[in-house]
């Protein structure tokens, strides 16, 4: 625990499979929450050009070094952790398997759906006697000003971003059978992660604005000849992440409203 209280900064960034070292860490902060311990230590990092970057909140979701399985992460703490630094707006960074066939690996998908298969997670704050029930609103879980502002910034660093995509959140940390898959598919599923949710909805939950940028590792399964080979979903990952580091070196949060198509 900190003696001081922590700076607060607005944006917040949750770096999944691959991200370790997108954003160089200036300081690190250990803290602890009333929801337990988060996933690692709070790193201040900078987004956006050299010259204008904005500091923002950064927590490696699998931790640091990467070891925390997708359904012991606790994703209560992680956001709770970055509300409690003062982060409204999210960018949520996740590998996923392609299932839309014009996903190729390597691309970036800013997913504006999902569909949640977990199941047995911490999922939601109204939880006990001391906490209020609090019935979301989440018909568009991704649709505010931190999506617009990813999209300026794709645009400005002329990264090829994906604009419309449904996440299909599964309990891992298995990949899924090929049948499942296909259930996917016909659920209009376009990509699959593990880690999605609860993280989305708890973050709705805490009042930010979350964006969930994905980077495709590998074609879903049964989707190629080959079996999915851990080394090629790394080594696809490393590429992708090359780019969201592109895109997020053209941040500008202060660009948030309008004129942006989806
Ligand atoms: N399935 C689930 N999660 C994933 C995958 C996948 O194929 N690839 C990367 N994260």
């Amino acid at each position: 625990m900190n003696a001081q209280p922590l700076a607060q900064h607005r944006l917040g960034l949750i770096g999944g499979t691959g991200a370790l070292t997108l954003l160089p860490a200036s300081e690190q902060y250990v803290v602890e929450t009333r929801w337990g311990a988060p996933s690692s230590a709070l790193s201040k990092v900078a987004v956006g050009p050299n010259d204008a970057p904005e500091q923002a909140w950064m927590i490696a979701r699998h931790g640091d070094p990467h070891r925390i399985p997708p359904h012991r992460v606790n994703y209560r703490a992680n956001i709770q952790a970055l509300k409690d630094a003062g982060v409204r707006q999210l960018i949520a960074i996740n590998a996923v398997g392609g299932i839309n066939a014009d996903f190729a690996v390597g691309d970036l998908v800013l997913v504006d759906q999902l569909i949640d298969y977990t199941w047995g997670r911490a999922h939601t704050f109204s939880d006990g006697p001391e906490h209020p029930l609090a019935h979301i609103e989440f018909a568009q879980p991704f649709d505010g000003a931190t999506r617009t502002a990813l999209i300026r910034a794709a645009q400005a660093a002329g990264v090829a971003l994906h604009l419309s995509g449904c996440y299909g959140a599964t309990q891992g940390p298995r990949l899924e059978t090929a049948a499942e898959i296909l259930r996917l598919k016909r659920d209009g599923c376009d990509v699959v992660g593990m880690t999605g949710m609860p993280e989305a909805a708890l973050a709705r939950e805490a009042g930010m604005d979350c964006a969930c940028l994905c980077v495709v590792a590998n074609p879903a399964a049964g989707l190629s000849t080959e079996a999915i080979s851990m080394e090629a979903l790394h080594a696809a990952l490393g590429e992708g992440m090359k780019q969201v580091g592109r895109l997020l070196a053209h941040w500008d949060g202060r660009v948030e409203q309008g004129g942006v198509g989806q």
